[in-house]
């Protein structure tokens, strides 16, 4: 609940959290110290988990920007410009993050429901595993208009991508432009004939610096990205500084109404020839949510593979329990 001792005026963007495991907390910290929010609910069905996160966050905050962070129920919800849902289970099995949705898809349930009915008018960004099957059912069981519901989509696996081009070309991340779309996770595909940097397309680039970069060396690479998460949780138990910043970019792009184009996770309505699934397209993210979504041209191969991304998520989809 709100402190009641509280004599905070600020206002300037309220965000729940629900869940606040590693990704939640480490999310939650990151848009406090950034002065984004200045206001922070902190909700977990361990609620004492919460407590805490909460009043470690308030000790930092006294030597950051002035803002509030407390734990909560749902009903702290109310009023709320984002939530952001990180709650449920991120143990991966053999069938990678899409072996966690039946079991998270009944937490997503019960926390949509209770969440949505306090706070019908925010922005609800998904980032629980596997995420676009995630999108989808928050979309369905909350009747929320599918504009206001945005899956962290592939933010994260393109800054992934960027990052592994940069180490090959030796320039910047910052001046590459890639994307790769369709399902957060295995079946996801990185979009090489699109790759940029500064407007220079990629393959000039290479042959510009005398560089190499067969299909094997491409293969490789499409692997290390959709391998990244599998590697750092055998290494350090969980991934949450990646996810962290990718949900303060979605959010900043919102309520800044910044026009970007981010490969967020949503529900396309007839664009790449699909409907009635969430999978990461290239977006304009404005202060309305997911204003269009653009058409990139795909090869032949990659059009084909961004369709089975969309097959597999679909049979997630019809394996989700009822509202
Ligand atoms: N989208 C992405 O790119 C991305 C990246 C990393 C992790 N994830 C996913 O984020 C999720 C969280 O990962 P984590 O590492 O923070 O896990 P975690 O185990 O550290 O935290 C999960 C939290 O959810 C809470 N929770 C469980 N059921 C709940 C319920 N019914 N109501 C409220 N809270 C509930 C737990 O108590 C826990 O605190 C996982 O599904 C993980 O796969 C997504």
């Amino acid at each position: 609940m709100k402190p009641s001792h509280s004599n905070f005026k600020g206002g300037s963007m309220k965000v729940t959290v629900v869940g606040t495991g590693m990704v939640g907390s480490s999310f939650a910290y990151r848009m406090l110290v950034s002065g984004l929010s200045d206001e922070l609910v902190h909700i977990d069905v361990n609620h004492d988990r919460a407590l805490g996160e909460a009043e470690d966050m308030e000790h930092a905050l006294a030597l950051e920007l002035p803002g509030i962070v407390y734990a909560g129920e749902y009903a702290d919800a109310r009023g709320s410009d984002f939530v952001v849902i990180t709650a449920g289970l991120s143990k991966m099995g053999e069938d990678g993050r899409l072996g966690l949705a039946k079991k998270n898809a009944e937490i997503v349930r019960d926390i949509i429901k209770q969440v949505s009915a306090v706070a019908p008018d925010a922005f609800y960004i998904v980032a629980t595993n596997p995420m676009d099957v995630m999108t989808y059912a928050t979309i369905k069981y909350s009747g929320l208009a599918p504009r206001q519901v945005i899956g962290s989509g592939t933010v994260l696996d393109s800054a992934r991508f960027r990052a592994l081009l940069s180490e090959k070309l030796q320039i910047s991340a910052s001046q590459i432009s890639a994307f790769s779309l369709g399902e957060h996770g295995d079946n996801q595909v990185p979009i090489y004939s699109q790759v940029k940097v500064k407007g220079i397309a990629l393959e000039s680039m290479l042959h510009q610096m005398n560089l190499s970069f067969e299909q094997d060396e491409r293969d490789a690479m499409t692997e290390k990205i959709k391998t990244a998460a599998y590697r750092i949780i055998e290494r350090k138990g969980a991934t949450y500084y990646g996810i962290a910043s990718s949900l303060t970019r979605i959010i900043r792009a919102i309520h800044r109404d910044e026009r970007v184009i981010l490969p967020v996770s949503v529900m396309p309505q007839g664009e790449y020839g699909l409907d009635d699934v969430c999978l990461a397209l290239p977006s304009l993210v404005t202060a309305t949510g997911v204003e269009r979504i653009f058409d990139l041209s795909l090869t032949q191969q990659e059009y084909e593979a961004l369709m089975a991304s969309a097959a597999v998520l679909r049979e997630y989809n019809q394996q989700l329990p009822q509202q």
